[in-house]
C-alpha cells in the first residue's frame, strides 16, 4: 500500500470524467487500498480515485472515529432515488485544502454500486453520509464543490488556492 499525492485545485485534471471499472480485480482492490491510506493520512473522510489522478469511478469514504480499517467503497455509483427536500451544510474538499463552503443537496440518496468484492450494493444514505456521496459522485464527473456556489465565493477560493500554489515549492 502507498500513500499517493492528491492534486490540489485549480488543476485540469480534476476536471476529467472518470470512466466505469469493468471488473473490480486485485489491481482496483490495490487502488482501492492506496486510497483509503491516502485519505486517513490527510485526515479526510472520503476520496475519489481523480483525486490521486486515477479517472475510475471509484470512492472510498469513511466518517467514522476513529478510522474504521473497513471504510465504504463505491465503485461505478449510480444514484438511484433522491429526495426532493435538499440541506445545505458547509463542506471541504482534500483537493482544496481549508477552502470551505455552504453547498445544496437532496436529503436522502439511494444509491447503486459495486462494492470493495465487486458485489452489487444498495445504500440508503441520509445527513453527512448523503451528503459525502454526493460530493464524491461529483468528483467522478469533473465536479467540484465551488462549481456549485456562486461565481464570486469560487473565484475567491481557486484565486486563494492559486496563490498558495505559487508560494510552495512544487512537490511531486
Ligand atoms: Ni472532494
Amino acid at each position: 500500500m502507498a500513500i499517493r499525492s492528491i492534486i490540489v485545485a485549480p488543476d485540469p485534471r480534476l476536471k476529467a470524467k472518470s470512466e466505469a471499472v469493468g471488473t473490480v480485480d486485485e489491481g482496483l482492490r490495490r487502488l482501492m487500498n492506496d486510497m483509503r491510506e491516502t485519505m486517513y493520512a490527510a485526515a479526510g473522510i472520503g476520496l475519489a480515485a481523480i483525486q490521486i489522478g486515477v479517472p475510475k469511478q471509484v470512492i472510498v469514504i469513511d466518517l467514522s472515529a476513529p478510522k474504521d480499517p473497513e471504510p465504504l467503497y463505491l465503485v461505478n455509483p449510480k444514484i438511484v432515488d433522491a429526495s426532493e427536500a435538499t440541506v445545505s451544510q458547509e463542506e471541504g474538499c482534500l483537493s482544496l485544502p481549508s477552502q470551505y463552503a455552504e453547498v445544496k443537496r437532496h436529503e436522502t440518496i439511494e444509491v447503486a454500486y459495486l462494492d470493495y468484492w465487486g458485489k452489487p450494493q444498495t445504500l440508503k444514505a441520509e445527513g453527512m453520509l448523503a451528503i459525502c456521496i454526493q460530493h464524491e459522485m461529483d468528483h467522478l464527473k469533473g465536479v467540484l464543490f465551488v462549481d456549485r456556489i456562486s461565481a464570486l465565493k469560487r473565484n475567491m477560493i481557486l484565486r486563494r488556492l492559486s496563490k498558495q500554489k505559487k508560494l510552495q515549492p512544487v512537490a511531486s
